[in-house]
């Protein structure tokens, strides 16, 4: 079984636990949140994240973990992220 031991603080303040290679979509769902979607190639945007300060397009990503074992996650510029 795989460790969840990365914490992602969302943009709705809730925190969850993850394992490095979950996918963005299923974790931010457990969080209550709902990236957007579009072509799931990666060539729309439609689900870009800011990860820490760094724009990741969620369908093309999986959660990667750093020295801090802590990233924060919002949506740059979409007003529908939040529920
Ligand atoms: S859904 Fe289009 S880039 Fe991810």
């Amino acid at each position: 079984m795989k460790e969840r031991n990365i914490k992602i603080i969302w943009s709705n303040s809730n925190e969850t636990f993850v394992s490095e290679g979950d996918d963005w979509f299923s974790s931010a769902e457990k969080a209550g949140l709902e990236i957007p979607t579009g072509c799931l190639t990666g060539s729309c945007g439609a689900c870009e994240i800011d990860v820490n300060g760094v724009t990741v397009r969620a369908c093309i990503s999986e959660i990667k973990n750093n020295k801090e074992c802590l990233l924060r996650v919002s949506l740059t510029s979409d007003p529908f992220w939040e529920k």
